[in-house]
């Protein structure tokens, strides 16, 4: 079975039966199972997932595994950050009852072949310029809804996209698990917390700052009927003179199925049906954030 818990440490599984065999105790008697899956370099975005977890189940079982398949090989699978004991402390702390970290033997043994795709919402927005991406995401996560088997597993809307992928992912593949999506969590000035923003040189972070205005102001002129196209280049412009390197996209979609919203202006009624989607670069960084419309 899983080492022991400590005050400072959660349970640890580092094989799928191991997991299982504690998910499986749990459901025994009942409880209810939360999955929180993370790539660690946990930050207060990902223990506010475990925190939503712990408010709804019982029990809360959350992973630490960095997917080689969703990095191409120019990207940062290599020095993307790992601290797994300070993680581990973030976590227990944070409510989680087993930490699941199965190394890449574990995830893709020998001859590992098979592939999950979701077509359609994985080719847009970060699919275009990541087109590896979504397809190692939901082959992962699929894996790890199988091993885990809770009731519900939560993701961050941060990566909205990818929250939509694996909604439609579970849906089509008639899997029974609830997937739910967390709030993004930001820092004072307004930066959305990802792993990757410790990449940034403080030059670099307090540019990365300035996306939250630029996008709020965006958000507030379209919601007071400015012009959709004007805005959004209008947008993408000062992103460019306020020192970001590149913007590789900056959108309005519909929430439901990131169908374009680009023409015209935005009825006050189908506010609450609108997100704004942005990616940008900054050196070697890209960062990507995204916001409701109507506040809601
Ligand atoms: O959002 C992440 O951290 C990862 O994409 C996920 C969902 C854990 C899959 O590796």
């Amino acid at each position: 079975m899983s080492s022991h818990s400590s005050d400072s440490m959660p349970a640890v599984s580092r094989s799928v039966k191991d997991l299982r065999e504690n998910v499986s105790s749990w459901r025994k008697h009942g409880l209810k199972v939360a999955f929180v899956p993370t790539m660690g370099a946990l930050h207060e975005g990902h223990l506010s997932l475990v925190e939503l977890a712990r408010n709804k189940a019982d029990k809360v079982v959350a992973s630490i595994f960095i997917n080689p398949r969703q990095f191409a090989a120019h990207e940062d699978l290599d020095t993307y950050p790992r601290n797994e004991t300070e993680d581990l402390m973030k976590l227990v702390t944070a409510g989680c009852d087993l930490a699941f970290l199965p190394d890449a033997e574990e995830m893709y043994p020998q001859g590992y072949s098979t592939s999950v795709a979701v077509d359609g919402l994985s080719r847009d927005l970060c699919g275009l310029s990541r087109p590896h991406f979504f397809g190692g995401v939901a082959t992962v996560v699929c894996k790890l809804l199988n091993q885990c088997q809770p009731d519900i597993a939560i993701f961050g809307e941060k990566d909205y996209q990818q929250l939509l992928v694996i909604k439609r992912m579970v849906r089509d593949l008639d899997m029974p698990v609830s997937i739910i999506g967390g709030p993004i969590i930001r820092e004072e000035d307004g930066l959305a917390m990802s792993s990757r923003n410790a990449y940034l040189s403080s030059a670099e972070r307090e540019v990365a700052g300035k996306l939250n205005r630029i996008m709020t102001s965006a958000i507030n002129e379209i919601a007071t009927g400015a012009d959709i196209q004007v805005t959004l280049q209008r947008a993408t412009n000062t992103l460019l003179t306020e020192g970001f390197d590149r913007v590789d996209y900056f959108e309005l979609r519909r929430k439901a199925d990131l169908s374009f919203i680009d023409k015209g202006t935005l009825p006050a009624a189908q506010l609450d049906t609108a997100r704004l989607f942005a990616a940008v670069i900054i050196g070697k960084t890209r960062l990507i954030d995204n916001m409701p419309l109507s506040g809601t």
